[in-house]
């Protein structure tokens, strides 16, 4: 197999075993996690790419992304620069004149709210979807010829199918997506890679077979001219079980070119263990055997993989390749290097400060565990956000269900208890549950402003049971290191 777009890839690796299959394939051994929302920015996945392994921008939240960068002055010109090349230069230009403000908002100023996700979106925010994910992409492959992926995750599907194609109209190499079963992914990608009308199935809770579930794009109804032609990126899916790639394999609509393989010391969401979930003393849960992912039956699906979640070393590459897998998924060691999106004193507080490290089974509202790392800064279910009223206004994380009128209604369980019960949903759901969406964006420095400025969003920091690792990446009398520093250490060199 030798899948179009990574042909041009050199392996460094010459001295680790199994290195020569790889390199055969024109695979990258290095994939740098998506991380969402904006720590892959870029600028990251720019770095990685670059020096020829995989950079991957998160996918997530990127409408929002871009409203806010164009609100605080867009320093450097980049989105700019970007949506100067967007083919669609109407559209470019109706969102610059909505959102761009020369010089930046003043701080205390809230940042323009724009609509919450839905079944069928209105068409400023289809347009924010496909030039934010424009924007990202094109960023992260300008001025080299390597490719550079980007990550969604499932489970947040109202923006799937608009996002999607502002990637390809930049020329995304690879689209990888966790956190759910994206069986229905290959299908889109072929479709809107030849500029067709794609659909996609939204969960609706309380859905029957009768009800119109269905969000349909017509890539048409955007473009502006006759669109060149666009290439179908790789498809890579996160998996954590056997069962989920090989059904994956079996009956996607379309090509499945690779898996993720993520365990439950990755950053970020976790997959839940398998059968009833069950917390130790710590409230953190319990993975045993049957969590484990068989790498034998995974060789026999045929396709590559690569292994993530603690794989953050020299000799984990050197373990991954031995056991077969094209090479590694590496987030943690990214996460807090100088080219990431994440607030430097958010990083420094890792490189420098002692924390803890929860996997909390319910911070996220989307009931997967989370990861949380708990210090002075940033909310962790800590003092800082016992004083935060609940707010839902990003909505991303919000489920769709079926209401008792027949229609889609929204809810998340980290809205407002009341209201999250007066839509149908459980009370005990809501407990403990974070704003994920809001901390997110805090920890890259686009937290929402409140109260007239009295207000700012705290962060809310993820990372993986490597974060304890992270130091070595350091020069010694340094604090500060850079992407090249972590590929350069995974690499051996
Ligand atoms: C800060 C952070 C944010 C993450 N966000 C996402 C995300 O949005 N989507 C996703 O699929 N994985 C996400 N991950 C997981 C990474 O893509 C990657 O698979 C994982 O970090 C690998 O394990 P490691 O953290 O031990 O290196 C995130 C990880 C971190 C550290």
């Amino acid at each position: 197999m030798r899948p179009c777009g990574f042909a041009g890839w050199r392996l460094n690796v010459a001295a680790l075993t199994f290195a020569w299959h790889t390199e055969a394939m024109g695979l990258p051994v290095i994939i740098q996690g998506g991380m969402g929302v904006g720590v892959s920015s870029w600028r990251l996945a720019h770095a990685v790419s670059e020096r020829g392994q995989l950079g991957v921008v998160s996918g997530t939240a990127l409408d929002q992304v871009l409203v806010r960068r164009l609100q605080d002055g867009d320093a450097g010109g980049h989105v700019r620069r970007a949506l100067d090349q967007l083919p669609f230069p109407r559209m470019a230009a109706r969102i610059l004149q909505r959102y761009f403000i020369p010089g930046g908002k003043v701080p205390d100023q809230p940042y323009i709210r724009i609509p919450l996700h839905q079944k069928d979106n209105p068409r400023d925010l289809v347009e924010l979807c496909i030039a934010g994910n424009f924007v990202e992409v094109f960023l992260a492959k300008e001025g080299h010829g390597n490719p550079a992926g980007i990550n969604y995750l499932e489970k947040i599907q109202l923006p799937h199918l608009p996002s999607i194609y502002g990637a390809l109209l930049a020329g995304v190499d690879a689209v990888l997506m966790g956190a759910g079963i994206p069986i229905r992914v290959p299908g889109v990608l072929d479709r809107l890679a030849l500029h067709q009308q794609a659909t996609y199935p939204l969960y609706v809770i309380g859905a029957g077979p009768d009800d119109d579930t269905t969000m349909t794009f017509n890539p048409r109804d955007y473009a502006e001219g006759e669109p060149r032609p666009l290439k179908r990126p790789l498809f890579l899916p996160i998996i954590a079980s056997n069962t989920l790639a090989a059904t994956l394999v079996k009956k996607s609509n379309g090509r499945v070119d690779g898996f993720i393989i993520e365990g439950p010391t990755a950053g970020g969401h976790n997959a839940p263990p398998r059968g009833k979930m069950q917390l130790d003393e710590n409230g953190e849960p319990i993975y045993g055997e049957r969590d484990v992912v068989d790498l034998a039956r995974m060789r026999e699906l045929g396709l590559p993989f690569w292994l993530a979640g603690g794989f953050g070393s020299p000799e984990k590459l050197q373990e991954a390749l031995a056991n077969g897998a094209a090479g590694i998924q590496v987030g943690t060691a990214f996460a807090f290097c100088e080219e990431s999106g994440l607030l430097d004193e958010l990083k420094q507080s890792v490189l420098t400060e002692t924390f803890k490290l929860k996997t909390d089974a319910l911070a996220s509202p989307t009931g997967f565990p989370f990861k949380v790392i708990q210090h002075r800064d940033t909310v962790a279910a800590s003092t800082v956000y016992n004083d935060r009223p609940r707010i839902c206004d990003l909505g991303y994380l919000r489920e769709a269900y079926k209401t008792g009128e027949g229609e889609i209604g929204y809810r998340c369980a980290g809205e407002p208890v009341s209201l999250y019960v007066s839509k149908g949903g459980n009370e005990a759901g809501a407990n403990g549950r974070l704003c994920l969406c809001n901390g997110l964006m805090a920890n890259i420095g686009l937290g929402q402003v409140r109260g007239g400025g009295r207000h700012h969003e705290p962060g809310l920091l993820t990372a993986g049971d490597d974060v304890i690792n992270v130091t070595r990446f350091l020069q010694p009398g340094q604090t500060h290191y850079t992407a090249g520093d972590v590929i350069r250490t995974l690499l051996g060199n």
